[in-house]
C-alpha cells in the first residue's frame, strides 16, 4: 500500500470520531489534507460542521472544499481536533511541526474537547526524538542568541527554504533541535519554554486522546490510558 493510501485510510477512519455537527479543529499536513477533503464531502452531504484551520494552507484547502470556517481570533468551542504528527510515542506523546504549524496547532488542540491524531505506522517510535528533531517556533529578533542558548539542549538548525529562513504563518522562524532520543520530554519542554525567544515547541505531551494508525495490515487505534 502506498504512503498516500495509508494516510487516506487513517484520515477516513478518523471520521467515526466526529460528532453529528459542530466545530472541528482542522490540522495541517499531508495526512490532514485527506481529512479536510473528507470533511468537505460530509459538509456537501448536509453535515453542519464549521472548521478552525491550524494554518493558512489548511484554511485555503478547507475553503476550497466548501467547509464553513470560523475566524482566527476565536473564541472557539471545538468538539474534536484532527491533526497529523511526525512521531508518536507509546504513551501517545507527539513531535509535531514538520510543517512549521505547531504553534497554531497547539492553540487549536488546547481549545478542543478531544484530540484525534492520524498517522501512518512509520510515525510510531519507542521514544520521541528517535527519528525527528524537535521543531521550535522562534522569534526572529535575537535568533542567533536563542540558537546559542539552544545548544545546551542539542544541535539547533534554522530551517531554510531556498536558502532563506522559513517563516511560520505568524512570521517567526522555525528551528529544528536535534536531541536524540528523549528520556524526559516534559523536562525538555519545560526548559525550552523558559527560554525567552521560544514561541512554542513541537512537543505535544499528554494531548492526544486517540491515535489512528494506518499500516499495511489495516487500521488500529491507540487510546490514551489503555
Ligand atoms: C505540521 C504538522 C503535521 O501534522 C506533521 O508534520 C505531520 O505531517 P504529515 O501528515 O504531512 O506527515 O505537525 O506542523
Amino acid at each position: 500500500m502506498s504512503s498516500d493510501e495509508m494516510k487516506r485510510q487513517a484520515a477516513r477512519a478518523a471520521l467515526r470520531h466526529l460528532p453529528e455537527a459542530g466545530v472541528l479543529g482542522l490540522g495541517t499536513g499531508s495526512t490532514t489534507r485527506f481529512f479536510i477533503e473528507a470533511v468537505g464531502e460530509l459538509v456537501r452531504g448536509g453535515r453542519a460542521y464549521q472548521g478552525v484551520p491550524t494554518s493558512i494552507d489548511s484554511r485555503r484547502l478547507a475553503e476550497s472544499c466548501g467547509i464553513p470556517l470560523l475566524a482566527d481570533d476565536g473564541p472557539w468551542q471545538i468538539e474534536v481536533c484532527v491533526d497529523g504528527a511526525d512521531e508518536v510515542s507509546p504513551s501517545l506523546d507527539l513531535i509535531k511541526g514538520g510543517g512549521g504549524a505547531h504553534t497554531r496547532e497547539k492553540v487549536v488542540s488546547n481549545a478542543a474537547k478531544r484530540n484525534i491524531i492520524i498517522v501512518d505506522a512509520t510515525k510510531l517510535v519507542a521514544r520521541l526524538g528517535q527519528t525527528r528533531k524537535v521543531p521550535l517556533e522562534v522569534l526572529s529578533f535575537g535568533y542567533q542568541t536563542t540558537l546559542a542558548a539552544l545548544r545546551a539542549f542539542g544541535a539547533p538548525e534554522l530551517r531554510l527554504v531556498n536558502g532563506a529562513p522559513l517563516r511560520s504563518d505568524a512570521g517567526n522562524f522555525i528551528v529544528d533541535l536535534a536531541t536524540g532520543e528523549l528520556a524526559e520530554p516534559a523536562q525538555l519542554d519545560q526548559a525550552l519554554h523558559a527560554l525567552p525567544g521560544i514561541v512554542e515547541t513541537g512537543l505535544f505531551l499528554g494531548r492526544a486522546d486517540v491515535v489512528v494508525v494506518a499500516g499495511a495490515d489495516g487500521i488500529r487505534e491507540l487510546v490514551r490510558g489503555r
